[in-house]
Protein backbone atom coordinates (compact mmCIF):
# COMPACT_ATOMS: atom_id res chain seq x y z
CA UNK A 1 0.00 0.00 0.00
CA UNK A 2 1.57 3.37 -0.69
CA UNK A 3 1.60 5.87 1.69
CA UNK A 4 -0.49 8.42 0.52
CA UNK A 5 -3.70 5.67 1.19
CA UNK A 6 -1.95 5.41 5.23
CA UNK A 7 -4.02 8.84 6.04
CA UNK A 8 -0.89 10.65 8.27
CA UNK A 9 -0.93 11.08 12.19
CA UNK A 10 1.17 14.05 13.76
CA UNK A 11 0.29 13.69 18.10
CA UNK A 12 1.01 16.07 19.85
CA UNK A 13 2.59 14.65 23.51
CA UNK A 14 2.60 17.82 25.70
CA UNK A 15 4.16 15.14 28.86
CA UNK A 16 3.91 16.71 32.36
CA UNK A 17 3.38 20.37 30.99
CA UNK A 18 1.07 22.88 30.73
CA UNK A 19 -1.97 24.38 32.90
CA UNK A 20 -5.78 24.43 32.18
CA UNK A 21 -5.31 28.44 30.84
CA UNK A 22 -2.41 26.64 28.93
CA UNK A 23 -4.32 23.79 27.79
CA UNK A 24 -7.44 26.06 26.83
CA UNK A 25 -5.42 28.41 24.81
CA UNK A 26 -3.58 25.73 23.01
CA UNK A 27 -6.14 23.81 21.70
CA UNK A 28 -8.28 26.67 20.58
CA UNK A 29 -5.67 27.64 18.87
CA UNK A 30 -4.76 24.45 17.10
CA UNK A 31 -8.18 23.85 16.35
CA UNK A 32 -8.52 27.11 14.29
CA UNK A 33 -5.08 26.18 12.23
CA UNK A 34 -5.90 22.57 11.41
CA UNK A 35 -9.17 23.34 9.78
CA UNK A 36 -8.92 22.02 6.24
CA UNK A 37 -6.07 19.53 6.61
CA UNK A 38 -5.74 16.10 5.24
CA UNK A 39 -3.96 14.63 8.30
CA UNK A 40 -5.19 12.99 11.64
CA UNK A 41 -3.96 15.25 14.82
CA UNK A 42 -4.57 14.25 18.15
CA UNK A 43 -3.37 15.80 21.44
CA UNK A 44 -2.44 13.88 24.47
CA UNK A 45 -2.79 16.56 27.34
CA UNK A 46 -1.90 14.93 30.80
CA UNK A 47 -4.62 13.37 32.34
CA UNK A 48 -6.02 16.15 34.67
CA UNK A 49 -6.51 17.87 31.33
CA UNK A 50 -8.24 15.76 29.36
CA UNK A 51 -11.66 16.89 29.76
CA UNK A 52 -10.48 20.41 29.37
CA UNK A 53 -9.02 19.87 26.37
CA UNK A 54 -11.54 17.22 24.44
CA UNK A 55 -14.39 20.49 25.14
CA UNK A 56 -11.92 23.25 24.08
CA UNK A 57 -12.21 20.85 20.51
CA UNK A 58 -15.83 20.77 20.47
CA UNK A 59 -17.22 21.00 17.72
CA UNK A 60 -14.77 18.62 16.76
CA UNK A 61 -13.23 18.47 13.05
CA UNK A 62 -13.74 14.81 12.64
CA UNK A 63 -9.98 14.45 11.97
CA UNK A 64 -9.14 16.37 15.47
CA UNK A 65 -8.77 13.30 18.32
CA UNK A 66 -8.00 13.02 21.89
CA UNK A 67 -5.01 10.84 23.44
CA UNK A 68 -3.81 9.72 26.95
CA UNK A 69 -0.37 9.37 28.12
CA UNK A 70 -0.98 5.81 29.42
CA UNK A 71 -3.25 3.65 31.30
CA UNK A 72 -3.40 0.69 33.61
CA UNK A 73 -2.80 -3.27 32.49
CA UNK A 74 -6.24 -3.25 34.69
CA UNK A 75 -9.70 -2.64 33.85
CA UNK A 76 -10.99 -1.63 37.27
CA UNK A 77 -10.65 -2.24 41.40
CA UNK A 78 -8.11 -1.73 43.81
CA UNK A 79 -5.57 -0.10 41.56
CA UNK A 80 -4.69 3.30 43.58
CA UNK A 81 -3.95 6.00 41.35
CA UNK A 82 -3.94 4.01 38.28
CA UNK A 83 -6.42 5.25 35.34
CA UNK A 84 -8.42 2.60 33.15
CA UNK A 85 -8.87 2.65 29.42
CA UNK A 86 -12.69 2.85 29.90
CA UNK A 87 -12.34 5.72 32.08
CA UNK A 88 -9.75 7.36 29.34
CA UNK A 89 -12.82 6.41 26.64
CA UNK A 90 -15.72 7.99 29.23
CA UNK A 91 -13.28 11.57 28.78
CA UNK A 92 -13.22 11.43 24.75
CA UNK A 93 -10.16 9.75 24.37
CA UNK A 94 -9.10 7.80 20.88
CA UNK A 95 -5.73 6.93 21.02
CA UNK A 96 -3.19 6.30 23.71
CA UNK A 97 0.53 6.06 24.59
CA UNK A 98 1.77 2.79 25.69
CA UNK A 99 5.67 2.01 25.77
CA UNK A 100 6.87 5.81 26.19
CA UNK A 101 10.63 5.47 26.61
CA UNK A 102 10.31 7.77 29.61
CA UNK A 103 7.52 5.20 31.22
CA UNK A 104 9.77 2.42 30.33
CA UNK A 105 13.02 4.28 32.06
CA UNK A 106 10.99 5.85 35.17
CA UNK A 107 8.25 3.36 35.86
CA UNK A 108 10.60 0.11 34.72
CA UNK A 109 7.94 -1.12 32.58
CA UNK A 110 9.25 -3.79 30.39
CA UNK A 111 8.25 -5.31 27.01
CA UNK A 112 5.47 -7.11 28.65
CA UNK A 113 4.20 -4.72 30.60
CA UNK A 114 4.07 -2.84 27.48
CA UNK A 115 2.01 -5.34 25.68
CA UNK A 116 -0.59 -5.74 28.34
CA UNK A 117 -1.17 -1.95 28.19
CA UNK A 118 -1.64 -2.31 24.81
CA UNK A 119 -4.31 -5.10 25.33
CA UNK A 120 -5.94 -3.17 28.00
CA UNK A 121 -5.87 0.12 25.55
CA UNK A 122 -7.90 -2.52 22.95
CA UNK A 123 -10.54 -4.02 25.27
CA UNK A 124 -11.69 -0.41 26.00
CA UNK A 125 -11.93 0.08 22.78
CA UNK A 126 -9.50 2.94 22.45
CA UNK A 127 -6.22 2.61 19.80
CA UNK A 128 -2.84 2.52 21.34
CA UNK A 129 0.04 4.33 19.76
CA UNK A 130 3.04 1.53 21.15
CA UNK A 131 6.65 3.27 21.41
CA UNK A 132 9.52 1.66 20.48
CA UNK A 133 13.39 2.71 20.17
CA UNK A 134 16.64 2.16 21.24
CA UNK A 135 19.13 3.72 23.30
CA UNK A 136 22.19 5.69 22.13
CA UNK A 137 24.50 2.86 23.60
CA UNK A 138 21.92 0.54 21.93
CA UNK A 139 22.32 2.29 18.44
CA UNK A 140 26.67 2.33 19.02
CA UNK A 141 26.85 -1.52 19.73
CA UNK A 142 24.64 -1.73 16.44
CA UNK A 143 21.80 -3.41 18.17
CA UNK A 144 18.78 -0.71 17.04
CA UNK A 145 17.01 -3.33 14.81
CA UNK A 146 17.36 -6.15 17.60
CA UNK A 147 16.24 -4.20 20.01
CA UNK A 148 13.61 -2.19 18.69
CA UNK A 149 11.82 -5.47 16.67
CA UNK A 150 12.23 -7.55 20.16
CA UNK A 151 9.98 -4.91 21.62
CA UNK A 152 7.70 -5.33 18.74
CA UNK A 153 7.69 -8.90 18.62
CA UNK A 154 6.68 -8.73 22.57
CA UNK A 155 3.65 -7.13 21.35
CA UNK A 156 2.43 -9.30 18.69
CA UNK A 157 3.13 -12.38 20.91
CA UNK A 158 0.70 -11.35 23.21
CA UNK A 159 -2.03 -9.74 21.26
CA UNK A 160 -1.78 -11.10 17.70
CA UNK A 161 -0.82 -9.59 13.74
CA UNK A 162 -4.49 -9.04 13.62
CA UNK A 163 -4.29 -6.41 16.72
CA UNK A 164 -2.13 -4.27 14.48
CA UNK A 165 -5.45 -3.46 12.46
CA UNK A 166 -6.44 -1.13 15.17
CA UNK A 167 -3.09 0.09 16.41
CA UNK A 168 -0.31 2.66 15.66
CA UNK A 169 3.52 2.06 16.04
CA UNK A 170 5.92 5.38 16.66
CA UNK A 171 9.67 4.55 16.33
CA UNK A 172 11.27 6.73 18.94
CA UNK A 173 15.05 6.67 19.61
CA UNK A 174 15.65 7.32 22.84
CA UNK A 175 18.61 9.41 21.96
CA UNK A 176 16.68 12.02 20.03
CA UNK A 177 13.85 12.61 22.76
CA UNK A 178 13.69 15.52 23.84
CA UNK A 179 17.85 16.18 23.26
CA UNK A 180 17.36 18.38 19.55
CA UNK A 181 19.17 15.63 18.33
CA UNK A 182 16.74 14.40 15.54
CA UNK A 183 17.76 10.69 13.62
CA UNK A 184 18.55 11.39 9.72
CA UNK A 185 15.94 10.55 7.30
CA UNK A 186 17.70 7.72 5.99
CA UNK A 187 18.09 6.60 9.91
CA UNK A 188 14.15 6.92 10.91
CA UNK A 189 13.04 5.46 7.35
CA UNK A 190 15.78 2.31 7.88
CA UNK A 191 13.88 1.65 11.00
CA UNK A 192 10.66 2.34 10.15
CA UNK A 193 11.09 -0.40 6.90
CA UNK A 194 12.29 -3.28 9.44
CA UNK A 195 9.41 -2.49 11.52
CA UNK A 196 7.10 -2.81 8.55
CA UNK A 197 8.74 -5.71 7.04
CA UNK A 198 8.64 -7.56 10.57
CA UNK A 199 4.77 -6.67 10.27
CA UNK A 200 4.81 -7.75 6.55
CA UNK A 201 6.37 -10.78 7.97
CA UNK A 202 3.03 -11.73 9.73
CA UNK A 203 0.25 -10.11 7.81
CA UNK A 204 1.46 -8.40 4.29
CA UNK A 205 -2.14 -6.68 4.14
CA UNK A 206 -1.75 -5.28 7.89
CA UNK A 207 2.04 -4.44 6.91
CA UNK A 208 0.75 -2.11 4.31
CA UNK A 209 -2.01 -0.75 6.40
CA UNK A 210 -0.26 -0.22 9.74
CA UNK A 211 0.77 3.45 10.54
CA UNK A 212 4.24 4.09 11.87
CA UNK A 213 5.41 7.50 13.22
CA UNK A 214 8.67 9.02 14.14
CA UNK A 215 9.00 10.65 17.13
CA UNK A 216 12.21 12.33 18.84
CA UNK A 217 12.90 16.48 18.47
CA UNK A 218 10.70 16.50 15.72
CA UNK A 219 10.56 20.19 14.54
CA UNK A 220 8.76 22.40 11.58
CA UNK A 221 12.22 22.99 10.04
CA UNK A 222 12.95 19.10 9.75
CA UNK A 223 9.17 17.89 9.58
CA UNK A 224 9.18 18.14 6.02
CA UNK A 225 11.82 15.81 5.19
CA UNK A 226 11.16 13.33 7.83
CA UNK A 227 7.71 13.47 6.94
CA UNK A 228 8.14 12.60 3.50
CA UNK A 229 10.26 9.13 4.29
CA UNK A 230 8.29 5.97 2.41
CA UNK A 231 7.64 4.51 5.36
CA UNK A 232 7.33 7.53 8.29
CA UNK A 233 3.19 8.44 8.25
CA UNK A 234 3.22 10.84 11.01
CA UNK A 235 4.79 12.13 13.84
CA UNK A 236 4.87 11.85 17.81
CA UNK A 237 5.74 15.49 18.80
CA UNK A 238 7.13 16.46 22.24
CA UNK A 239 8.37 19.96 22.68
CA UNK A 240 7.24 21.36 19.58
CA UNK A 241 3.22 20.19 20.70
CA UNK A 242 3.48 22.89 23.28
CA UNK A 243 3.21 25.97 21.28
CA UNK A 244 0.75 26.46 18.85
CA UNK A 245 2.53 28.08 15.86
CA UNK A 246 5.69 25.01 16.11
CA UNK A 247 2.77 22.58 16.06
CA UNK A 248 0.72 24.13 13.53
CA UNK A 249 3.89 24.38 11.38
CA UNK A 250 4.74 20.04 11.85
CA UNK A 251 0.84 19.61 11.29
CA UNK A 252 1.25 21.58 7.29
CA UNK A 253 4.04 19.29 6.56
CA UNK A 254 1.89 16.01 6.74
CA UNK A 255 -0.16 17.11 4.08
P1 LIG B 1 10.39 15.52 21.57
O1 LIG B 1 9.57 14.34 22.28
O2 LIG B 1 9.65 15.91 20.34
O3 LIG B 1 10.43 16.63 22.61
O4 LIG B 1 11.75 14.99 21.27
C1 LIG B 1 8.98 13.32 21.54
C2 LIG B 1 8.30 12.33 22.46
O5 LIG B 1 8.84 11.99 23.51
O6 LIG B 1 7.19 11.85 22.16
Amino acid sequence: MSQQTRTPIIAGNWKMNGSAGMAQTLTEAVAQGITSLDAEVVLIPPYPYLSLVGGAMSPSESHFKLGAQDLSVHDQGAHTGEVSGAMLVDLGCHYVLVGHSERRADHHESNEVVAAKFMAAQRAGLIPIVCLGETLAEREAGQTDEVVLGQLDAVIRAAGIESFERAVIAYEPVWAIGTGQTATPDQAQSVHASIRARIRDNSDTIGGQVRVIYGGSVKPDNAQEILSCEDIDGGLIGGASLEASSFLGICQAAR
